[in-house]
This record gives C-alpha cells, sequence and structure tokens, in this order.
C-alpha cells in the first residue's frame, strides 16, 4: 500500500501526540494533570443542552441536513454580529455555519490555493493553518511573530515578491497560543495591505469573547471595507462551552463564501440538526453564561501567571483567550521543559515549539482545568522549580 505524499509530508497533530503520552504515563499509573488543550472544562449551559434533547425527539432532525444549515441557523450568525459587533451580514450570502470551525479552517485552502501558491501564516500560530494549505498543495511563508511585536506580523516586513504572489493572509486575535490581542489600528492596517497585494485575509477569532479586566476583542468587520477582502471564522466552542458539538461558522465576503460553500457541499452533508439547534438556542438565549466562565477564567489566570512567575519564569498578563504564555529560561527548549514537567511531576504543559519556531522558548498551559486539579499541577509546579 502507497500513502499520498501529503499524508507521508504529516507532522503528526500536536495534540494527538500530548494525548498519547498522557495515555502513557496514566497507564503507569501516574496523577496527571494537564494544562494542554484549550478545551473548557465547564458544562454546556442547561438551556442549550435542553434545546438538544426537544430537537432531538423531533424525526426532521433525524435526517441529513443541509450543507448550508438550517436558514434560522445563519439568521442566529447574523443576528449574533449584529448584537455583539454592530455589523450586518445577509444571511445567505455572507454567514456559513461550520462542522466546528476547525473544519472550515482546514478546507478553505482549498477555495484559494492551487499547488506552488503561497499562504501567509502566523509563526507561532494554529496549526491547521499550514496543514490546510499543503494539502491544497500550497507553501506556508512563515510570518514572524514574536514578543516585542505584540506577536504580530509587520506587514512592512513582508518582502514584496512574496506580498504579490500570495494568495492569502492568515490572523487570529485573540491569539492562539500566546493569548495577544490586536486592535482596531492593526486590522485597518491589514485590510489596506491585502487590498493593495490583492490577498485575502482569513481572521480566526473564536476567542472573541474569552475575555478579562473588562476587554472587549474586536472583528476585523468593524473596519470600514473589509468585507471586500476579507472573512471571519468564529465559533461556539469557547464560547458556550460546546467544543464536543463541533459547531463553527464563518462570515464576509459573499464570494469566498460560496467558494466554500460550494467545496463544502461536496465534501459532507452539514451540521446534525438538534445541534444547530443547541447554536440557535446558545445565541437567542441568556448570555449570562459567558460572563461567569470568563470570571472563572480570569480567576485561574491570574492564580497561574502567579505561580509561573514565581516559578522563574516571563509572563505577559493575557487580556484574551483561554492561555497562559510563558517563557522559559534562556536556552532551555519547550520540548525538554515539558518532557521534564511531565516525567517528574506529572503535570502537561504544551511546548511552544508545536506553534512553529518562534514558539521555541515558550510553553502554553490552558485555563479550562478544574480549579481543584489546577492548584495541584500549579503546587507541583512551584515545588519543581524550586
Ligand atoms: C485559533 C483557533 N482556531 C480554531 C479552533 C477550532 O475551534 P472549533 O473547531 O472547536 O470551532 C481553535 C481550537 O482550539 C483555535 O484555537
Amino acid at each position: 500500500m502507497k500513502l499520498a505524499r501529503r499524508v507521508e509530508a504529516l507532522p503528526p497533530y500536536l495534540f494527538a501526540e500530548i494525548s498519547k503520552k498522557i495515555a502513557a504515563k496514566r497507564a503507569e499509573g501516574v496523577d496527571i494533570v494537564t494544562f494542554g488543550i484549550g478545551d473548557p472544562d465547564l458544562a454546556t449551559p442547561r438551556n442549550i443542552l435542553d434545546a438538544l434533547h426537544t430537537a432531538a425527539e423531533e424525526p426532521v432532525n433525524h435526517r441529513y441536513p443541509e450543507s448550508e444549515g438550517l436558514p434560522e441557523l445563519r439568521q442566529s450568525i447574523s443576528d449574533w454580529y449584529e448584537r455583539r459587533f454592530e455589523v450586518k451580514f445577509d444571511p445567505q450570502k455572507e454567514t456559513l455555519p461550520l462542522i466546528g470551525s476547525k473544519e472550515g479552517i482546514g478546507h478553505v485552502a482549498l477555495c484559494f490555493i492551487d499547488p506552488g501558491d503561497i499562504a501567509l501564516v502566523p509563526d507561532p500560530g494554529y496549526p491547521v493553518y499550514e496543514v490546510g494549505t499543503m494539502f491544497a498543495g500550497g507553501t506556508s511563508y512563515k510570518l514572524d511573530c514574536n514578543r516585542e511585536g505584540g506577536w504580530k506580523p509587520d506587514f512592512d516586513k513582508i518582502p514584496a515578491d512574496v506580498a504579490d504572489k500570495a494568495k492569502v493572509i492568515w490572523l487570529n486575535y485573540p491569539n492562539n497560543p500566546t493569548g495577544a490581542v490586536a486592535d482596531f489600528d492593526f486590522f485597518e492596517r491589514a485590510v489596506a495591505w491585502a487590498k493593495k497585494h490583492d490577498v485575502a485575509i482569513l481572521h480566526d477569532n473564536p476567542y472573541c469573547d474569552v475575555a478579562y479586566d473588562g476587554y472587549k476583542p474586536i472583528s476585523i468587520f468593524q473596519v470600514p471595507g473589509a468585507r471586500d477582502v476579507a472573512i471571519e471564522f468564529n465559533s461556539w466552542s469557547k464560547i458556550y462551552n460546546m467544543t464536543g458539538w463541533r459547531i463553527g461558522m464563518v462570515v464576509g465576503n459573499p464570494v469566498m463564501i460560496d467558494a466554500l460553500m460550494r467545496v463544502k457541499s461536496n465534501i459532507d452533508s452539514g451540521i446534525p440538526q438538534a445541534i444547530q439547534k443547541m447554536a440557535i438556542e446558545a445565541v437567542y438565549g441568556p448570555q449570562d453564561c459567558i460572563d461567569e466562565h470568563n470570571a472563572i477564567y480570569q480567576r485561574r489566570r491570574d492564580r497561574m501567571v502567579e505561580v509561573l512567575r514565581k516559578a522563574g519564569l516571563e509572563v505577559d498578563m493575557p487580556k484574551a483567550s483561554l492561555y497562559v504564555w510563558a517563557k522559559l529560561p534562556d536556552g532551555v527548549t519547550s520540548a525538554d521543559y515539558a518532557a521534564r514537567l511531565i516525567d517528574e511531576t506529572g503535570v502537561v504543559v504544551t511546548p511552544g515549539r508545536g506553534y512553529g519556531l518562534n514558539g521555541e522558548g515558550y510553553i502554553r498551559l490552558s485555563v479550562t482545568t478544574p480549579d481543584d486539579r489546577m492548584e495541584e499541577g500549579l503546587r507541583r509546579i512551584e515545588a519543581w522549580a524550586r
């Protein structure tokens, strides 16, 4: 049997590797505390679960869904964007539901990238941007993001020949893995740059409602003219604790949305309708859960930052996202640090190198670990670092 080169070339998915290591340690009897994946530990709110129960009883929801989603789901996406960001989208032409935003992020390269084409991808960044590009036969040009630059690319530093050849640029603020945020000026510069070089912007915004200290992340569509060049991915996953149900969305430029719709309708059959009903309830039901969750994450963030600083790591307090991004002492690699931590304490963190070369020297910790386990994990880190 001969596998395709694209599969041979595939790096192991970071979290699949970490899960394997956790399983092996647990099999040895080690009590593991994990700060690995950004997967909310809190339950999906009751009203959203009730919507699932009701919808599951209706035979109409037992059948194939349409790939483009229920009209009322697309309306809810449009209403949510209007309520949250004061921007309007035509539900039929400018919104599209996804089987979790990761699915759309993985497939969207098929709309833009032909073999040999260039995608501009942040380093460090969410690994799916690069893998989707590779699947489409394209090449990722890594955008140098670093602490001094607030983990944002400097558009002026993108060589003109690369900019002119590039088909898409990926952006993601609030950012995974760094927790960095971007303001209106940054997105305004991104839109101007993309128009100048005729590059499509793919903005990934799943942490827009996971924010602290009163900070409110924005949408790229608050910039006038963004719709000419951009789409924005978003998700119910992190806002409503719905990672397990797999439902996301993309909004923006109608030509780009239509292209993704055409690709998707040929390879998937949409999102189970009962889950679409959960998402609709999430949009129109009570929103108190958002502040409640953020208060919990904020408390955990504060505690985690305090302990990591005591343990000798440099940490900038994140204003948003589920992540604390910590700089290791000079000369220590992220893989070594993470391996020693799990071997010597049973605590799992994500090595920054997994997000690109610029992630080397950093580790990422997620605040989605239940309070008692988090305290246990932090206690072990503090004792270990002494
Ligand atoms: C930056 C970023 N984008 C997209 C996703 C995917 O989210 P989902 O597929 O659950 O909508 C994640 C998940 O961790 C993420 O961190």
